[in-house]
């Protein structure tokens, strides 16, 4: 990959210059605005810290969720500024504003080592405007912050798959470099798309099928196995022939799951048993059932045990592993075995059979913190869900692209 990265930068010097970091702060919150899982905020120090050590003066850029172009203090990174601040062992001041007054005197007001941090992006229009000309004009605000001799170093792996301003526009107006948690990540992904070793087994989960199509495609057939759960399982199910009953369904995609089953057979492995749930509840009566099993009016929430262990035997011998995507509804008790099931035998297959095994961000880097699994059981828990799904299907990242240009 032909980039500068934050090294160069480094050995170009960064003391005393304004360094503008685009950071992916998209952390989980609970309903009190609690952060549930810090793992991108860990992720993002060793490139800060970097910064800092060498005297650079460090605006940090972010989004938090989906504001929508509007102010909402429910995405403000005000949790996250505390967070920093603690796991930094330094004080990260969040500015009142994205690019405006605040911002502009904060980041005139930084010493040497100093960070801080600017608003939620997000809470512009412009960060995610089609139009060229709009996110322009926001990218010269966020480049007037880092001052006449700054630069720009991109570290929000998570969104390098994103074309809005702070991602890919601002890279276009400074010199721009790639963080260390950037090429820690396109390292690893590019090892695994290009040259897995094989037997090459793929974890698919999470909701919806037609955010998965492209990698199921793209993986079918590179990958030696590709085993499904999750809210996705019961589309391939029901394109089965069986009665998924009130669980999750994409009633649009069953024909396509159809074809994928007809066109990569037993590639495909689907669960073999569900457990199903009277409601959409941690209260509500469980069972085990058979695929075909699930009581009239009832939904199926997780695999059953003999589909962990069904795929807990593949993963036994696998050499490669990528999972994106839980198995079922992890963060409600009596629904978190499938998915701490599978998280578990890919840990297995790391320790007793040499696998390199990488989690791909999003929901699935969340569940093996919540469900308090050995993070360092897997080779890589990447920072960036869609952006690793992306990398892996072959698309091109515009974030990243940009620091090729
Ligand atoms: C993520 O959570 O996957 C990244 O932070 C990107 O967020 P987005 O899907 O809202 O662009």
């Amino acid at each position: 990959m032909a980039f500068k990265t934050l090294d160069d930068l480094l050995a170009e010097g960064v003391e005393s210059r304004h360094i503008l970091v685009r950071s992916d702060f998209n952390v989980p919150l609970d309903d009190e605005g609690n952060i549930t899982d810090p793992g991108r905020i860990t992720a993002s120090l060793p490139t800060i810290k970097a910064l800092v050590e060498g005297g650079a003066k460090v605006i940090l850029s972010a989004h938090l969720g989906r504001p929508k172009g509007e102010v909402n203090e429910k995405y403000s990174l005000a949790p996250v500024a505390e967070a920093l601040s603690e796991a930094l062992g330094q004080y990260v001041a969040l500015a009142g504003d994205v690019s405006g007054e605040d911002a502009h005197e904060r980041a005139n007001g930084l010493n040497d080592g100093d960070v801080m941090l600017i608003e939620n992006v997000r809470f512009d229009p412009r960060e995610t405007s089609k139009d060229e000309s709009e996110r322009g004009a926001f990218a010269d605000e966020l480049v007037a912050l880092a001052a006449d001799n700054g630069a720009f170093v991109s570290d929000g792996f998570g969104v390098v798959h994103r074309a809005q301003t702070s991602v890919y526009d601002v890279a276009t107006r400074l010199p721009a470099y790639a963080g260390k948690l950037v090429q820690k990540e396109l390292d690893v992904l590019s090892s695994v798309a290009k040259e897995p070793e094989h037997p090459y087994v793929v974890v698919l989960g999470g909701s919806k099928v037609s955010d998965k199509l492209g990698v199921i495609e793209a993986l079918a057939d590179k990958a030696d196995h590709v085993i499904i759960g999750g809210g996705m399982c019961y589309t391939f199910l029901a394109a089965q022939g069986y009665d998924v009953q009130k669980s999750l369904l994409q009633e649009e995609m069953i024909d396509t799951c159809k074809g994928l089953l007809e066109r990569f057979g037993d590639k495909l492995v689907l669960p073999v048993d569900l457990v199903a749930a009277s409601e959409f509840s941690a209260d509500a009566e469980v069972k085990t059932v058979e695929l075909d099993g699930i009581p009239e009016g009832w939904l199926s929430t997780d695999i059953g045990p003999k589909s962990v262990e069904k795929f807990a035997g593949i993963l036994a011998e696998s050499k490669t592993v990528f999972w994106n995507g839980p198995m079922g509804v992890f963060e409600m008790e009596p629904f978190s075995k499938g998915t701490a099931g599978v998280a578990q035998a890919i840990i297995d297959a790391t320790a007793k059979n040499g696998s390199f095994t990488v989690v791909g961000g999003g929901d699935s880097a969340a569940s093996v913190r919540v469900l308090g699994l050995d993070e360092e059981g897997f080779s890589h828990i990447s920072t960036g869900g869609g952006a690793s799904l992306e990398f892996l299907e072959g698309k091109e990242l515009p974030g990243v692209a940009v620091l090729e240009a």
